[in-house]
């Protein structure tokens, strides 16, 4: 696959990828786990979102852009990345958020201040109008706004993981290690089309594993789907891998933290040191465990760990059940 697309430099790559040999002791189940570290791409403390943005901040400023907008939820990573990229790029970057102000004050939204960027807050669910309200304005001052949907997930963004597909198995082979499931989180589908794509380039023979944060499968796909067909179309790649979305662990719903996500938290963090978020990885490492727990998974399994660290010292008081409060 050759992506004949502009990009403009964010992420510190390759990201590392290593063996979690305690993490997989203490799993067990026949199960050998590994660790793509996009947690570490690098940017104002990294995640997913950066690779889609290098990408997408190429067609911004090919379209000769001033500002970015973008909407998500008030501890939005995605939101908190943008920021970092329309900074480096000399863009002003516009976070419209979902809801009123965030009774969750810390974390990405410190950040997002810290990174310059305009907040603005939705009142509601939806974002559009407020979004469409903030592009108008730019416009009436003379600014030449582009905007990111959610998360980024458009094909140009998905690129960013096709490529990742790329880096990943280009290591594997380095290492000589195949994997025979690669997991991660999934929800506003551009991560999830971008791998499937790469692997579908690849014809690479394991299996794509999706935890769904938020939404049912039925309802993913139709987000996900199109967006794939799409993304595989712009990179020319006949078929798209495809991906297999587990949607069991969405527990009491988006951002609602439950024994699971504490589980699989507390287990990383005190096997290997490494940090999964309480909304997205903490939710899909939850979901590799229990896949695995009931045979689902097995073999060499890759974690592809999509970031989210800020988002911790926003749920502080969640992480800990009501037996470890210390
Ligand atoms: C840390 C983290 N992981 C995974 C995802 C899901 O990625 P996608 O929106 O591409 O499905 C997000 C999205 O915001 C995220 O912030």
């Amino acid at each position: 696959m050759q992506i004949n697309l502009p990009t403009f430099p964010l992420i510190l790559a390759p990201t590392p990828l290593h063996h979690l040999s305690r993490f997989s002791f203490w799993l067990g189940h026949g199960c050998e786990v590994w660790i793509k570290r996009d947690d570490l791409t690098g940017m104002a403390l990294g995640g997913n979102k950066l690779r889609k943005l290098e990408f997408l901040v190429a067609d911004a400023l090919a379209q000769g852009a001033t500002d970015l907008v973008t909407t998500g939820a008030a501890q939005s990573n995605h939101c908190r990345q943008t920021a970092a990229a329309a900074a480096k790029a000399g863009l002003v970057s516009h976070l419209v958020l979902r809801g009123e102000v965030a009774d969750r004050p810390g974390g990405n939204l410190v950040l997002d201040r810290l990174l310059g960027a305009h907040l603005y807050w939705s009142g509601s669910p939806q974002t559009q109008e407020r979004m469409d309200a903030v592009v108008a304005d730019l416009r009436a001052r003379g600014c030449t706004p582009y905007v990111i949907p959610l998360g980024g997930s458009t094909p140009v963004g998905a690129a960013g993981y096709a490529a990742a597909w790329a880096e990943m198995s280009g290591q594997a082979r380095d290492l000589g290690v195949d994997f025979d499931q690669v997991v991660f989180a999934t929800s506003s589908g551009g991560t999830q089309a971008g791998l499937s794509v790469g692997a579908g380039a690849a014809s690479w023979p394991g299996e794509l594993v999706g935890i769904s944060v938020d939404h049912l499968a039925a309802e993913l796909g139709k987000i996900a789907d199109p967006l794939t067909q799409a993304t595989a179309e712009l990179l020319q790649v006949q078929s798209p891998h495809p991906v297999f979305i587990a949607d069991q662990y969405i527990g009491e719903g988006y951002g609602i933290v439950g024994e699971a996500e504490r589980e699989a938290i507390q287990a990383l963090a005190r096997t290997e040191g490494i940090l999964v978020d309480p909304v997205y990885t903490g939710r899909a490492l939850a979901g590799l465990i229990g896949l695995a727990r009931q045979g689902r998974l097995q073999g060499r399994i890759l974690f592809w760990h999509t970031g989210g660290t800020p988002a911790i010292f926003a749920y502080e008081r969640d992480l800990f059940g009501s037996q470890e409060g210390q």
